[in-house]
């Protein structure tokens, strides 16, 4: 589970240390900064994947996400005395992205390059750690990259280099995983792999968990819900089927979802009340489908350490809000659930099944959390 997600430098979390428990909602007004705060930890598990630099260009690049005010903001431009002005930039341009799990802390440093050519524009890992504990400090570290040479601690307190040249474009976390020198590197890299995200379930007339497919046991339903009907029936036979059925009856009395199977294909189908044929998945409506989907990822029988849920109660009725929060509360005694929402009857339904609550706000451009004693935080020294 992640206790502290940190981020500095991404658009406007100029720099931003989060407390995060079992089910945490993050919301706020619109550009108060939750959706930035979603993809910054996106990155951040796109680094054990060995795709953040691609993330990042596909953003527009470092340039793009770096904060756009200025590098320090006085109280007189706090308080609108005078006008928010630049001032000349003194510290290096740095992204930075880290987490506290309950036995090691992960954090990664992204830089301008130096170098020229083609990739003049790709960002380059200056610095990354691994430690134990709550927050990296001179003690607790026991991996260290700086530039391209990457040193692991030993049992014994001594360093020792792992890696030497290791490429600016790549991770220690995908490249410094060898399991008998540094096998807790191999370890946080498989978890971060694990966590999940949902932000684009698709409900729209051809999405494509609308029609029928190809089915292979599912049990974590694909980002974009295409293999519904499949992970429908997984978790028929190998997951908490009842959980399910009881889910879809909390939130539409007297329905059942049947998965059907002909010609190889899956299809998913709903029996509603008066109706006298079960409709097909390209007849729901959009808020239904999507609760399907929700209620389908949330109730997966291989629960990730951590899921991250985006915006979920979009399109749906506010009658919905209330059968979700139950659902999303249920998922989190299976794992670590972060919810980001706008919603504020959906992030109150969740305080009220004991969730944290973050509400961020802006203060001159800047997220804030607003919180009187955030955890303690060290960034990797490049
Ligand atoms: N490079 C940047 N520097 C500073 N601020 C930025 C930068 N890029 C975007 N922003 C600010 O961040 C805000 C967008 O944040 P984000 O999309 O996370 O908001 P949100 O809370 O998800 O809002 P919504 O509820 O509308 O989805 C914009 O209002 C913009 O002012
Ligand atoms: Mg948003």
């Amino acid at each position: 589970m992640i206790l502290t997600l940190a981020v500095s430098g991404y658009r406007s979390l100029r720099e931003i240390v989060l407390p995060l428990d079992r089910l945490t909602v993050i919301t706020g007004a619109n550009g108060t900064g939750k959706s930035s705060l979603y993809r910054a930890l996106r990155l951040l598990a796109d680094v054990a994947q060995g795709r953040t630099i691609g993330a990042l260009a596909a953003e527009g690049g470092l340039e793009s996400t770096l904060w756009a005010g200025p590098e320090t903001i006085s109280r007189a431009m706090r308080s609108g005395q005078v006008p928010v002005q630049g001032t000349v930039r003194r510290d290096r341009v740095a992204l930075r992205l880290g987490f506290a799990g309950e036995d090691y802390g992960y954090a990664v440093d992204l830089g301008l390059p130096v170098s020229g050519g083609a990739f003049a524009q790709d960002p380059e890992i200056k610095a990354e750690a691994v430690w134990v504990g709550e927050s990296l400090n001179r003690h607790n570290s026991i991996a260290e990259r700086a530039g391209g040479l990457v040193r692991v601690r030993s049992g014994r307190g001594e360093w020792r280099p792992l890696v030497t040249g290791l490429a600016a474009f790549d991770s220690m976390m995908t490249h410094a995983t060898d399991p008998s020198q540094a096998p807790e590197l191999l370890a946080l890299r498989e978890r971060m792999r694990g966590w999940r995200f949902y932000d684009h379930l698709r409900t729209d007339r051809d999405a494509p968990a609308r029609r029928p497919r190809v089915g292979t046991r599912t049990p974590a339903l694909a980002g974009d819900g295409a293999d519904l009907a499949a992970a429908i029936q997984t978790i028929r036979e190998i997951g908490d089927g009842a959980a399910f059925d009881a889910a879809i009856e909390d939130a539409f009395p007297g329905a059942r979802v049947a998965v059907v199977q002909s010609g190889g294909l899956f299809a998913v189908t709903m029996h509603q009340h008066g109706l006298l044929r079960p409709l097909v998945a390209a007849e729901l409506s959009d808020g239904t489908l999507r609760f399907l989907l929700l209620a389908t990822a949330l109730l997966t029988p291989r629960p990730p350490e951590v899921m991250v849920l985006n915006e979920p109660e979009t399109s749906l009725h506010p009658d919905l809000i209330a059968p979700l929060a139950r659902l999303i509360a249920r998922a989190s005694g299976a794992g670590q659930i972060v919810t980001v929402s706008h919603s504020a009857a959906l992030a109150q339904a969740l305080a009220g099944q004991g969730a944290r609550t973050h509400e961020l706000r802006k203060e001159v451009g800047e997220t804030v959390a607003g919180m009187d004693d955030p955890p303690s935080w060290g960034w990797p020294k490049r």
